[in-house]
């Protein structure tokens, strides 16, 4: 036993082999379904060795691609290993990988963009086809084959329950002390017989810490050693500490007018370096006693629960950077009595989000000046990353707030225009667009009272007299005047910079 420490299960400890063997039962042209969300709890080896094999197969001619599905992003060990050995048929939901995003902007990788509430859902009724290999990436097998879950849940248990054939990954890195982090829901029938799910406050537990799993199912056990991989974030820079603070004096604002209590609602912040500076303004600022439920935890959370300004936070991943991770390892047992982690059908579940009243956070590439929001679509042709679950909660939070940097590429192009190049979150999902410029609250105001607010709050002071001349003539120009548009110019900002390179020039 001793030399499998983490596998108490008989029958399961003579399924172990190597990360090569275990590649050799995926066949080709399988769904398989993986761990992992952000760079945390994707299976660290299976994947390479089945980019390795892949490889050689396809080096003799035999187009060997798989379906993969996953929570979300992965590491390069996941998503870039098999897109740079072309052997992705069709991603779904979510990626950031530049291997993959260059392969889908090609267009040689089909890619499905999905909300990640929808996910499990949608494989549970038949949508996205047969799943028919789960790869798994665990923190320990108990003696009864129920599954310690790693650093991310994600998917997993639809994965677990859904796939024909399972891979688990036991990754002895994954502190141990992970044991009882997690709430794993098993009630989430389908339609008509559903019922409500019993989640009342952001820090309740509802379901169980371990993921079930049919011992006969799995065909393969493989062990690591591999450390989780999340980049380290930048230092908040000016900009974002603008934003932050926007944020914090509007929130303070809305307890003043007696809108929110004073210790706020649950807070969902998004993922990247705007949404963590945030985070460190909060952690700063004039709030006590918060509660987040949240998709992703981040370095920024984790400052928050150890200075006592955030009294919980539930999510269904971790996303540390290195420096992070090792504190978050060193006081796992001060961590796991404030954190929970859950489903992603479940963290980011529309009727809970709506229920908790969540204040929502996420950062956009641009909004137009009505307030539609583009989160996913460079030019409107090329995606970035992809929704993940910016609509789940920009549609259901109880403030749904949009931020980003007025300007983009040094400056050649704004990021608030007259026509988003594509929309993610309509005008109705969104109340609230933040830049450095300042912050415009949209609730209560018509689509052209809209217009004028986001100009002279959000726009870069170097685009106002574009952009307003911009409403002038659509105001004269245009058909309708409830939305006033000059459709042929609208996109053509965007056209502009394509052509010059410069939104300037
Ligand atoms: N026009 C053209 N390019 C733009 C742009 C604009 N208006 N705004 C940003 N960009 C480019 C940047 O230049 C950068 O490109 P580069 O990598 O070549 O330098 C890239 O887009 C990313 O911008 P950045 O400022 O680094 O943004 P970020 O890391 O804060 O990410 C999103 C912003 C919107 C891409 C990211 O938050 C995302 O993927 N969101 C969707 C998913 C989501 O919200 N998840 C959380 C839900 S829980």
């Amino acid at each position: 036993m001793s030399d499998h420490p983490r596998i108490h299960h008989p029958a399961l400890r003579q399924r172990i082999m190597s990360a090569d063997e275990a590649a050799a039962l995926i066949p080709a042209g399988a769904n398989v379904g993986m761990s992992g969300f952000t760079g945390s709890g994707s299976p660290k080896s299976v994947p390479q060795a089945l980019a390795r094999r892949i490889e050689s197969l396809n080096a003799q001619g035999q187009g060997f691609k798989i379906g993969l599905w996953t929570g979300a992003s992965t590491g390069p060990e996941l998503d870039g290993a098999l897109a740079q050995v072309d052997g992705i048929e069709m991603r779904m939901p979510y990626q950031s990988d530049p291997t993959c995003r260059q392969r889908i902007n090609a267009g040689q990788m089909q890619y499905m963009d999905i909300h990640l509430s929808h996910v499990a859902q949608f494989v549970w009724f038949g949508f996205m086809g047969h799943l028919d290999v789960a790869v798994v990436e665990v923190a320990g097998i108990l003696p009864d084959g129920r599954l310690i879950p790693s650093a991310s849940v994600g998917n997993n248990k639809t994965w677990l329950d859904l796939a024909d054939k399972v891979i688990l990954e036991v990754n002895h890195r994954q502190n141990a002390g992970l044991e009882g982090m997690h709430d794993i829901y098993y009630g989430t029938d389908l339609p008509p017989n559903r019922r409500p799910i019993p989640l009342l406050r952001p820090d309740d537990r509802i379901g169980e810490a371990y993921l079930r799993c049919d011992p006969n199912k799995v065909i393969a056990v493989v062990e690591t050693h591999a450390p989780d991989r999340n980049p380290a974030f930048t230092p908040p820079d000016a900009n974002s500490q603008r934003i932050a603070g926007h944020i914090i004096d509007f929130l303070q604002h809305e307890v003043k007018a007696g809108r929110m209590p004073k210790d706020l609602l649950p807070l969902q912040s998004g993922v990247g370096n705007i949404a963590n500076a945030v985070l460190a303004g909060l952690n700063e600022g004039p709030f006590e006693n918060l509660t987040a439920y949240t998709e992703v935890l981040q370095d920024g959370m984790l400052d928050m629960l150890r200075s006592g300004k955030l009294r919980s936070a539930s999510a269904t991943a971790l996303s540390l950077s290195p420096q992070a991770a090792a504190e978050f390892n060193e006081n796992i047992d001060f961590y796991r009595q404030r954190i929970v982690l859950r489903p992603q059908e479940i963290s980011n579940h529309p009727e809970v989000i709506r229920r908790l009243g969540l204040i929502s956070m996420n950062a956009m590439i641009e909004a137009d000046i009505y307030g539609n929001v583009n989160s996913t679509h460079l030019m409107g042709t090329s995606i970035m990353n992809g929704i993940g679950g910016s609509g789940d909660f920009a549609r259901n939070a109880y403030l749904s707030i949009f931020m980003t940097p007025s300007l983009a590429k040094g400056g050649a192009i704004s990021c608030i225009v007259p026509m988003a190049s594509h929309v993610d979150h309509t005008e109705h999902d969104v109340q609230i667009l933040v830049t450095e410029q300042g912050l415009a609250d949209l609730r209560g105001h018509s689509p052209s009272q809209r217009a004028d607010i986001i100009i002279e709050r959000c726009a870069h002071p170097d685009y106002r007299d574009a952009l307003r001349d911009y409403v002038a003539r659509a105001k004269r120009g245009s058909t309708g005047q409830h939305t006033p548009h000059l459709l042929d110019e609208a996109l053509g900002w965007h056209r502009r910079y394509v052509q010059t390179g410069s939104m300037q020039a």
